[in-house]
């Protein structure tokens, strides 16, 4: 049994269908605060497996002590959290209080009911202004809005604690720019508002939602002058959980565990592409003209970012295996099917 917080959420409910399919059982934890228990409905519909679930907030220690002590869990993926840049520069004490605050209380639970491994969601974000690429692991940290340094304080807190103790498995999942939707259409990512994201907004752009898409700056040193970024397909992250929690199972079950670390991996293709690229792509999966306009540079956006995948395929044995053209075909589908996402 796998305790999931966020498991309602855009991540979190395509890796609660990888899990299913393995054969693991799954209890979310969720506050809804951005997600929708429709989406945990539709992956029952998808697996032919229950979903269990309780309404939970991470910063309730007790609630999450209950949920694991009922559920029997025996490890964490841990997704819960808030996530945009922009907010975060607006309130950053949600941000510490959710993301760090949060994550202190469901160790503590963890600790309280000798749960010991956990997998937490992390973020390229935590690698601030690229100084070399492709990013491998040990490129130097730093952030630039509190929401990445939310991240940042969260991974040390894991290092600190597993140094702490050997015993504590932990995997540090660092993901590129997960876009795309399961292959059924049914589940997807369901942006409240104005999407923040570039995918999510040219998805909304193709079925009808907004007018057009600004493309924030086309001077910087990259292939059309249009930001790059390593957009992988969401099924793939979802993947890329399920062998990080069985690469972590295996090393726990090992009798000698003293020289153990924090998993630390990025999980991206390892290919970059413009958002220009992204455009055409989209054009091509949806059949739909996305008209655009060049507008200034966002503020804190970085040129380019894509990942070193090399540490995953030897530590995980996994790779992505999506291209683009799925990704947006995937995401087409979602989104066609689906306009008004989970509300319909
Ligand atoms: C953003 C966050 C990052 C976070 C990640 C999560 C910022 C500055 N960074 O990354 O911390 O971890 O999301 O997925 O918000 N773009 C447009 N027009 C749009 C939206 C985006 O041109 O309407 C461009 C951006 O300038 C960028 C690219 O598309 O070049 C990707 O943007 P986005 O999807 O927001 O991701 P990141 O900036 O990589």
């Amino acid at each position: 049994m796998i305790l999931v917080t966020g498991g309602a959420g855009y991540i979190g409910s395509h890796t609660c269908v990888e899990l299913l399919n393995a054969g693991w059982e799954v209890v979310v934890f969720d506050n809804f605060s951005n997600s929708n228990p429709e989406a945990l409905a539709r992956v029952e519909r998808i697996t032919g497996r229950k979903v269990n679930w309780i309404a939970g907030d991470c910063r309730d220690r007790a609630a999450l002590v209950a949920a694991l002590q009922q559920s029997k869990a025996e490890a964490v993926i841990h997704f819960a959290g808030l996530k945009a840049v922009g907010e975060s520069v607006e309130k950053p004490l949600s941000y510490y209080d959710n993301n760090v605050i949060g994550t202190i209380r469901l160790l503590e639970a963890m600790q309280a009911c000798g749960v010991k491994k956990l997998v937490f969601s992390s973020s390229a974000t935590v690698y601030g202004d690229p100084v070399k690429l492709p990013l491998t692991e040990d490129h130097p940290l730093s952030a630039t809005n509190p929401y990445g340094r939310s991240k940042l304080m969260i991974e040390e807190i894991l290092r600190d604690l597993q140094r702490s103790d050997s015993s504590f498995g932990v995997s540090i999942l660092r993901y590129f720019n997960p876009v795309g939707a399961h292959t059924s259409g049914l589940i997807g990512e369901d942006p409240q508002g104005m999407p923040n994201n570039l995918m999510p907004f040219v998805s909304q752009v193709a079925v009808g939602r907004r007018e057009f898409l600004n493309v924030w700056g086309n001077d910087y040193p990259t292939i059309d002058g249009t930001g790059v970024r390593d957009y992988i397909h969401v099924m793939d992250l979802a993947l890329g959980h399920l062998k990080a929690l069985e690469t972590l199972e295996a090393i726990y079950n090992q009798q000698d565990r003293r020289f153990f670390q924090c998993l630390t991996v990025n999980l991206g293709t390892g290919q970059g592409y413009s958002v220009l690229e992204v455009v055409r792509a989209y054009e091509q999966a949806s059949g739909k003209s996305i008209p655009y306009r060049i507008a200034a540079r966002r503020p804190g956006d970085i040129a380019a970012c894509f990942a070193d995948p090399t540490r995953a395929i030897e530590l995980l044995g996994w790779r992505a295996k999506l291209g683009l053209p799925e990704m947006c075909a995937s995401s087409w589908h979602w989104q066609s099917a689906n306009p008004k996402g989970y509300q319909n």
